[in-house]
């Protein structure tokens, strides 16, 4: 049995926090991590690109790294409005969420967008954090493997690792409803991911963290970060709270905590 990757909890901040009550938030949590002693742990924020420069400045002298929520696929030019994922790279962050289910629905963004997002992400040599996940309705007619498989291979940029990849599976059904799915359904479907990446991306498919979005709170955190194959959390509305946050990563197991089944590729 090999060991399982270090968990990542990221918070995505979305469309939330003005300068004053963000980088409050920034310097609460840099407090607790330069003073945190437990089990490793990759943390990571996603303020909103208006914070996201000195958000990124200010925790360049913490553990903890800075990410962006989107980015256009293309690398410079006449594009208004956009920012290129080399105009993030350059702000100092390490990561950039693609795909997320809100950029789906509000701005039709399709799985080759998606990839291609992806793929300018990882030129950077910063860290694409994937979203898939199902719709109520998806769920609800027994097609949850299926888009997730859709949206994992179509959306995959061809340049993925584990070292430039992380997948986080959000239910859309479960982001900000206060509903997730039972312990079980995210044990299936994170043990499918891991399944596809094998095939994908042979062994390195064990390493790419799958992390788990959707609703995840201080209280129901423990049990879903014991869940095998899942290596972290997509935080939403519980990042916006030092308390409810810091109570997240301080769930994060143990290493010998976690069963890590691997299944060799066929
Ligand atoms: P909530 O944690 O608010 O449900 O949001 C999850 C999410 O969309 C993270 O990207």
């Amino acid at each position: 049995m090999a060991n399982a990757p270090i968990p990542v909890i990221a918070g995505n901040w979305k469309m939330n926090c003005m300068h004053g009550d963000g980088h409050a938030l920034a310097n609460d949590l840099a407090e607790r991590m330069l003073n945190r002693y437990g089990p490793p742990v990759d943390v990571a924020v996603c303020p909103p690109l208006t914070l996201l420069g000195s958000v990124a400045a200010f925790l360049s002298a913490t553990p903890i790294k800075v990410g962006a929520q989107d980015c256009s696929p293309l690398t410079m030019g006449a594009h208004t409005g956009d920012v290129s994922a080399e105009q993030i790279a350059n702000l100092g962050a390490a990561c950039t969420i693609v795909g997320h289910s809100e950029r789906r629905r509000d701005h039709g963004e399709t799985d080759e967008v998606v990839r291609a997002k992806g793929e300018a992400v990882q030129r950077t040599r910063m860290s694409a954090i994937m979203c898939i996940g199902e719709t109520d309705a998806e769920r609800n007619a027994g097609k949850t493997i299926e888009v997730v498989t859709r949206q994992l291979l179509n959306s995959m940029p061809e340049t993925s690792h584990a070292g430039n990849l992380i997948i986080a599976y959000e239910p859309v059904w479960a982001i900000g409803t206060g509903r997730t799915p039972t312990l079980k359904e995210i044990g299936d479907v994170h043990q499918h991911i891991r399944d596809q990446l094998f095939e994908v991306l042979d062994y390195d498919g064990y390493s790419v963290r799958i992390l788990y979005g959707g609703s995840v709170t201080a209280d129901n955190c423990h049990d879903i970060l014991r869940v095998p194959h899942v290596n972290g959390a997509l935080v939403g509305g519980a990042s916006l709270k030092i308390d409810s946050f810091w109570k997240i990563i301080e769930a994060v197991p143990k290493p010998d905590e976690v069963s890590a089944p691997v299944r060799a590729p066929a």
